[in-house]
């Protein structure tokens, strides 16, 4: 066997010696660009490439790739850009690109090939592709629009010659339905996203080749004001501009190779749009009377429309292509029930929150008007409790045209609600003629979770639910009321939790973006440093979101290490490593001996929703920054810079003694001893050395005191039942997870409740409002537990030394009444999965681990002699390599393949 370098991974893996001396065949599949499957309009110069390692045996144990070859070629002119030539590793994800300059508007084929730990090599992949869009020259665009916060946009064109390919890019300020020859084209929906449009906008690529036709063609638009001039939050309408405009380029290449570009110029016509009305909060108005059918199609009698105008702006934002995953319907809904609380008010109910619309089909009278309101809750007497939605009218009207059945669906606007209210009809429409559309970002499922409780399982359903109905271009902390913000505390602290139900990598990393943009536009453009409490931003009409906080400004460093760490992204800590470094010199500034002052542009909102048990906003604030350094040190070293990395440890060092001299007091009690201040210091290292029980037990009596409840916030949940569980008290951590009172997840998914709620007393044991103030039932904040349920029930623990789970650990931790649990995670290299099951003293665990990848199981018993491994001792087993038995823990070391241990469970704490 010929020995190849195989990297640390590699490595590692060599150690473990006893493997079986024939590898399978190895096979590329999966291949992703910036993780996508052959995306159109990338704009990324060197983008990232990525596959999975497949086996033709997946049997066979600790299979590795051991080298790649990547090949780049120009589809139009078959030019190879890029041969790698053989690269010796086990790296397969996030690939840069790396061979000619790439041109804008081509289509690049790639394919990949894998060589197994023998040195044979794998069959080519089928070819997959990107397009590119604008690379080099961005896109100038003519900005054009109408009339109104509604309109439509029109203009035909002739193509001469049979078209080979055509794409188009489009983009607005203000939301766009994009149509080409009376057809949709694509299907997204509130394109083109929603980012700081002062800065920058996202433009959509589609292919319409099969929409175009050679003579006479029609392409339109329909506008809506959107985020752009719609109300954000609770302030007024018109936060970024006062008139929607359109940009539009289409590129059509004929058969004959020869190329017609149609773009917006003002030989467009303007007209009205029978979308009559349009908020995002306060929803659609629909007049099917003012249809123009046709008006999308050639041969239109346009005579009634005006010429656009150019739409000038002060200064240019950049266009930039969509870096998140498409936002669409994700899943339709049929109601469970309908009632008639008053005459002609007839109230529907999804059976689940949902964040999107309903789509109503109905017949009647010309004008006869159907009237759709939407809420989370209902109210005593069967009719919709509309109190939390605050301004958000949340009202979709439709007038019919009276023309046998039509079927409206709003598409510029969307709600947060479980039940809706229809009027209009004289009869209730029947329940197979209204649907609930669940609109968000196409993010991709992810980990799946089953603990044999059904109470656990539907927290997970309810994080799950709450998390989905929050992806909506930027992580919303809730889309019922008058606010659908970007709360970068919120979304911060369910990163973790967020990347193993979903495939979050793009919808975050275009977050990021958000998040640095905001930050260098904070205070009017002063570019301190401080990154904002809520991103996008826009021109704020106060001081309001200026600020950032401990927990929410922090994000900007936080967010790019759980992208780093969960998805082996390092580009995005060089993208974002200049804003992250200006940011710790601006805390850095601010310190008062040692400490990140109390003040209320950096320490604004301390720990959320906490239940009288509140943390000093400094406590907080400092524990974060401190935080902040230890995840730049890694970062920095996964990046190279070695020398930055030293002075973060060092930094810390001193953050640490300033936080111990000024909060740690020798008993272990940590300010004023919260729960969130007992497990910030536990999970940041913020304790003197040796002092480490000490806080636990404060922490643990702090519990006990409230009846095994817990009291943290939305910062201090996140870390609770990990320093509890990693510090020898999991018989606490499952108390606290499986408490069925107030405050408690499963409190909160009782009652028939779908989604989380914005506090642990939003609702009382009666159903009612208790905390009058915290009223949003669809609040994911809280849901943090799901990363905890992931890593100790589920047993999946990724390493920061290979990220992207390249390695990891499988460390499941049973406790509370759990028996058995199964969980499935497909990982950037692969499927991960476990199942354990205790049977009397006895516990079996079944690891699946993928090709390419390497994990040390840490089973919690001590015999190792008496620890087997598909039936024979473990640490003879083929392919699994014993490490060590220390502290109730007996470690292994595996490969790819799958795994049977039984071990000896007893009674633990
Ligand atoms: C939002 C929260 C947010 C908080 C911070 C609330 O109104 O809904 O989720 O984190 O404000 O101030």
């Amino acid at each position: 066997m010929r020995v190849v370098s195989l990297g640390i991974v590699g490595l590692l893996f060599c150690a473990l010696g006893q493997v079986s001396a024939e590898s399978p065949v190895l096979k590329p599949v999966n291949l992703r660009c910036q993780g996508f499957v052959d995306p159109l309009g990338i704009d990324a110069k060197k983008p990232a490439l990525s596959w999975i390692v497949a086996s033709e045996d997946p049997s066979v144990r600790g299979q590795m790739q051991s080298a790649y070859q990547v090949m780049v070629a120009d589809e139009g002119s078959n030019e190879i850009l890029w041969d790698s030539g053989k690269v010796e590793g086990s790296n397969s994800i996030h690939i840069p690109y790396n061979g000619k300059p790439l041109r804008s508007h081509r289509r690049y084929v790639w394919k990949v090939r894998v060589w197994n730990r023998e040195d044979q090599v794998s069959e080519w992949s089928g070819p997959q592709s990107w397009s590119t869009g604008f690379l080099e020259e961005g896109w100038p665009p003519e900005w054009i629009g109408g009339t109104g916060r509604t309109q439509r946009l029109r203009k035909e064109f002739a193509l001469p010659k049979p078209v080979k390919r055509a794409w188009v890019y489009a983009s607005a300020l203000g939301l766009y339905e994009l149509r080409l020859n009376g057809r949709k084209v694509g299907d997204d929906w509130y394109a083109p996203g929603w980012t700081d449009y002062r800065t920058r906008v996202q433009y959509q690529c589609h292919d319409v080749t099969g929409l175009l036709q050679k003579g006479r063609n029609a392409i339109g638009a329909e506008l809506a004001p959107g985020w752009y001039m719609g109300r954000i939050a609770w302030f007024a309408k018109d936060m970024y501009g006062k008139e929607v405009a359109f940009a539009a380029r289409l590129h059509v290449e004929f058969e004959d190779g020869t190329q017609q570009v149609v773009g917006t110029d003002k030989t467009w016509q303007a007209g009205t749009s029978p979308v009559t009305d349009s908020d995002m909060q306060d929803g659609d108005r629909y007049d099917a009377r003012l249809e123009q059918p046709g008006w999308d199609a050639p041969n239109f009698n346009d005579a009634a429309w005006k010429p656009v105008s150019i739409v000038k702006l002060k200064k240019e934002p950049v266009l930039v292509a969509q870096a998140e995953p498409s936002i669409g319907v994700l899943a339709e809904v049929a109601p469970v029930k309908v009632g008639e609380p008053k005459p002609g008010l007839f109230v529907y109910d999804l059976g689940e929150n949902i964040t999107g619309v309903v789509r109503i089909k109905a017949k009647g009278a010309a004008g006869t008007t159907l009237t759709l309101q939407h809420a989370e809750r209902l109210n005593a007497d069967g009719t919709l409790d509309l109190t939390n939605l605050k301004l958000a009218k949340a009202t979709d009207v439709h007038i019919l045209k009276g023309q046998g059945e039509e079927v409206f669906q709003p598409k510029f606007t969307f709600h947060g609600f479980r039940y809706f209210s229809v009027q209009g009809p004289a009869k209730a429409p029947a329940l197979a003629d209204v649907t609930g559309l669940v609109t968000g970002n196409r993010v991709e499922q992810a980990g799946t979770l089953n603990t044999y409780e059904d109470d656990l399982n539907r927290v997970l359903e309810n994080i799950h639910r709450t998390l989905r109905n929050s992806f909506l271009s930027v992580p919303m902390d809730s889309s019922q009321r008058s606010e659908r913000l970007g709360w970068t505390g919120d979304a911060n602290v369910m990163a973790a939790t967020s990347a193993y139900m979903f495939d979050a990598w793009r919808f975050f990393a275009k977050w990021q973006t958000d998040i640095l943009d905001a930050q260098s536009l904070n205070d009017g453009g002063k570019d301190e440093g401080y990154m904002p409490n809520v991103a996008p931003k826009w021109k704020s009409p106060g001081k309001g979101h200026a600020g950032s906080g401990g927990g929410w400004g922090d994000v900007g460093v936080n967010l790019p290490y759980v992208l780093w760490l969960r998805y082996g992204d390092t580009k995005i800590i060089e993208e974002s490593y200049v804003r992250m470094q200006k940011w710790l010199v601006f805390l850095e500034s601010k310190l008062e001996e040692g400490i990140v002052p109390n003040s209320a542009q950096i320490a604004r909102a301390g720990d959320w929703e906490n239940v009288d048990d509140d943390t000093f906003k400094d406590v907080v604030a400092t524990a974060y920054y401190a935080l902040d350094l230890m995840q730049m040190a890694e970062m920095a070293e996964a990046i190279g810079k070695t020398t930055d990395a030293a002075h973060y440890r060092e930094q810390y060092q001193k953050v640490r003694a300033a936080f111990i001299g000024k909060w740690v007091s020798g008993n272990g009690l940590v300010a004023k001893g919260s729960q969130t201040a007992q497990v910030f210091a536990l999970y940041i290292g913020l304790y003197p050395d040796g002092k480490k029980e000490a806080v636990l037990e404060k922490l643990v009596e702090n519990i006990e005191a409230h009846g095994n409840h817990l009291t943290t916030g939305y910062l201090g949940t996140q870390w609770l039942l990990h320093v509890l569980a990693d510090n020898g008290r999991l018989d606490v951590a499952y108390a606290i997870l499986q408490q069925t009172t107030q405050p408690s997840w499963i409190f909160m998914t009782s009652m028939e409740q779908t989604t989380l709620w914005e506090s642990w007393d939003t609702l009382g044991s009666d159903g009612n409002f208790l905390n009058e103030k915290r009223t949003s039932l669809g609040h994911s904040a809280l849901g943090s537990a799901g990363d905890w349920m992931f890593q100790a029930i589920g047993g999946l623990v990724p390493d920061s030394k290979h990220p992207g789970f390249h390695h990891f650990y499988i460390c499941p931790r049973p406790g509370g009444t759990l028996k058995q649990a199964e969980m499935g995670y497909p990982s950037p290299y692969g499927k991960i999965a476990t199942r354990w099951i205790i049977k009397g003293n006895k516990m079996v665990l079944e690891v699946e681990v993928p090709v390419n990848a390497t994990a040390t199981i840490m089973l919690p018993a001590m015999q190792a002699d008496r620890i087997t491994e598909g039936g024979k001792p473990a640490a003879a087993s083929p392919g699994v390599a014993f490490l060590e038995s220390k502290e109730g823990t007996t470690r292994y070391k595996v490969g790819s393949g799958t795994y049977s241990f039984m071990l000896p469970f007893g009674a633990r704490k």
